[in-house]
């Protein structure tokens, strides 16, 4: 389809996996929204993508655990965009005694992953029914497939973003929009993420990924209209075929040594 006049939408497009969607997505000639946080050198960004790609790359800055935010930029984005991508790659997660953590910090991690992801896609849906072809990518984890101790909330949210998706791919079947989630392991995307995965000690080395190749895979993937894109088959394997009893207190006890390192 001629993509010049569309646009592809990417959540958390300042770093790490949401930096190297929007780079890969401008490298095939789409135009992208970048969306992110204030203060994450959006423009900048949006400068370099437009340059080097010859694409056209507006920004927006919003804080996406707010609601109110969500649907002033989905009203901003349905009145100004024909969009045949979303991206909801925004997400954040943390490990802590659960007992220790904040009400910011569990409602942070609801409305961004959860609430915020469902708002848009809603919002936004209209939209993309409208164009000849049209793709939603949601990203889940590897966490989606265990509970985990320390982190409670965050793979709880994940869960639901891979039930969200695969329902929501079957109710769109028999449209444009075709619906796909991905549920990738640890990645290296930001300084925190590699010291939190360094005191897992092995198992969370072992299994530590590569952004911008996990992106160039899931773009591929999309368009080759996968619903369930597995980045890590082997983890996926063992995730699948060990029971609860055996996962939930490894992944567990690998988690805690966050916490005691
Ligand atoms: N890194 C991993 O090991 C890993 C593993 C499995 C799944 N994932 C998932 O992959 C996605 C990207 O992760 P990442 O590691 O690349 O990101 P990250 O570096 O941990 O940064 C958090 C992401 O969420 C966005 N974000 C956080 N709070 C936000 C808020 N209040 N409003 C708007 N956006 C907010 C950030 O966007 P901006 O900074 O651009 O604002 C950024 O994209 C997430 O959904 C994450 O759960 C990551």
């Amino acid at each position: 389809m001629d993509t010049k006049e569309s646009y592809a939408v990417v959540t958390g497009a300042s770093q790490g996996l949401g930096k190297a969607f929007a780079e890969n997505l401008a490298g095939k000639n789409i135009n992208v929204i970048l969306i992110s946080l204030p203060g994450q050198q959006l423009k900048e960004l949006s400068r370099q993508l437009e340059e080097t790609y010859r694409i056209r790359a507006p920004y927006y800055e919003t804080d996406l655990s707010v609601n109110e935010n969500v649907l002033k930029l989905t009203e901003w984005l349905n009145k100004s965009f024909r969009i045949h991508i979303l991206i909801n790659n925004a997400g954040l997660g943390g490990t802590q005694k659960f007992v220790e953590a904040s009400p910011a910090y569990i409602n942070t991690i609801l409305q961004v992953n959860v609430t915020a992801t469902s708002l848009i896609t809603h919002q936004l849906l209209p939209n993309l029914l409208k164009q000849p072809e049209a793709y939603i990518l949601n990203v889940s984890s590897m966490a989606a497939f265990s509970p985990i101790g320390f982190k409670t909330v965050y793979p709880a949210s994940k869960t639901f973003i891979h039930s969200f998706s695969r329902g929501l791919h079957e109710e769109l079947k028999d449209t444009n929009v075709f619906v796909s989630v991905v549920n990738p392991g640890a990645m290296k995307t930001n300084k925190d993420v590699c010291k939190r995965i360094e005191k897992q000690g092995i198992l969370g080395k072992l299994t530590l990924l590569d952004p911008d190749k996990v992106a160039a895979y899931c773009i591929r993937q999309l368009f080759r209209r996968d619903s369930v894109i597995m980045v890590n088959p082997v983890s996926w394997l063992v995730m699948k075929i060990l029971p609860i009893w055996i996962k939930l207190p490894l992944m567990t006890s690998a988690i805690k040594k966050e916490i005691e390192a």
